[in-house]
C-alpha cells in the first residue's frame, strides 16, 4: 500500500518529503482554513515548487461546474504531480459526473473526493477516459463516524477499482493507525494518513503493550503534576 500524507501545513509535508517516508501528499479546502492558508494558489506554488515529484491533489473551491471547471484547468497547469480534486457532487448535491468525464478527457488526472457509497464509486470508476491516471477517495474514517462498519464498503470499492487501471483507490479520512493495516489487507491502494497517524507508524508499530501501559501511567502522572496535586 501507498502512504500519503493527508495535511495542509507546509513544514509536517517537507518532513514527510524529506523523510522519504511518504510517496504522495492530499490537501482539502478544511486542512487549508486549518493552516491558516489565505493564498490557495500561492500555497499550491510554493508547495510544488518544493515537491516536484510526487502525486499531490489540490481541490476546486467553487461550488458551480462552470466555475470548477476553470479551477480545475488551472490547477492541473501548475504542475505534472497535480491531481486535481473534485468534489463528487456540488453542494446543491447535483453530480459532478459530467465534469468529471470533460475533464477526464481531456487527460487531466484527477482526485474524485468526498465519496460515502458504492454507486459513487461505480459512477466514478466509469467515468474516467482511458489511459487516464486517477484517484478515487473514499472516506472511510466517515463511514466509519455513522456507526457503520466501512469494511464492507471497501472490499466492494476494491473491486470495482480493480475493474480500471485508470482508477486507484484511496482510504480517505484515516482515523487510527489500525486502519493501514485494514486497507492493505483489502487491497486499497493509497491510505493518506494524518500527522499523527504518520508519526505512529514510524513509532508504535509492534511496541510491547507493557510499554504502550507505562506510557500512559507516565502521562497520567506528569498531567496530574502539571494540575499541582
Ligand atoms: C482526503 O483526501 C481528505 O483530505 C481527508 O482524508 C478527509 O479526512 P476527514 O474526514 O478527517 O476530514
Amino acid at each position: 500500500i501507498k502512504i500519503y500524507a493527508d495535511g495542509a501545513v507546509l513544514s509536517d509535508m517537507l518532513d514527510a518529503y524529506n523523510a522519504g517516508f511518504v510517496s504522495g501528499f492530499t490537501t482539502n479546502p478544511s486542512l487549508m482554513k486549518k493552516a491558516g492558508i489565505t493564498d490557495y494558489i500561492g500555497f499550491a506554488k510554493d508547495v510544488l515548487e518544493r515537491i516536484p515529484d510526487l502525486p499531490i491533489s489540490f481541490e476546486v473551491f467553487a461550488d458551480d461546474f462552470e466555475t470548477m471547471e476553470k479551477e480545475a484547468r488551472k490547477i492541473h497547469s501548475l504542475g505534472d504531480n497535480v491531481y486535481v480534486k473534485i468534489p463528487i457532487q456540488n453542494t446543491k448535491g447535483e453530480s459532478s459526473i459530467p465534469l468529471i468525464k470533460k475533464l477526464s478527457a481531456d487527460g487531466i488526472s484527477l482526485n474524485v473526493t468526498a465519496i460515502l457509497t458504492v454507486p459513487q464509486v461505480e459512477q466514478t470508476v466509469h467515468a474516467f477516459a482511458p489511459g487516464t491516471r486517477n484517484i478515487v477517495s473514499v472516506f472511510a474514517g466517515r463511514i466509519a463516524d455513522t456507526g457503520r462498519d466501512p469494511l464492507p464498503y471497501i472490499r466492494r470499492c476494491v473491486s470495482l477499482c480493480d475493474l480500471r487501471p485508470e482508477a486507484d483507490l484511496l482510504w480517505a479520512s484515516s482515523r487510527e493507525l489500525i486502519n493501514v493495516f485494514q486497507a492493505e489487507e483489502l487491497g486499497v491502494d493509497i491510505i493518506t494518513c494524518t500527522p499523527a497517524i504518520i508519526s505512529k507508524l514510524k513509532t508504535n508499530i509492534g511496541k510491547p503493550l507493557e510499554e504502550v501501559s507505562l506510557d500512559t501511567v507516565t502521562t497520567f502522572n506528569k498531567d496530574i503534576k502539571a494540575l499541582g496535586f
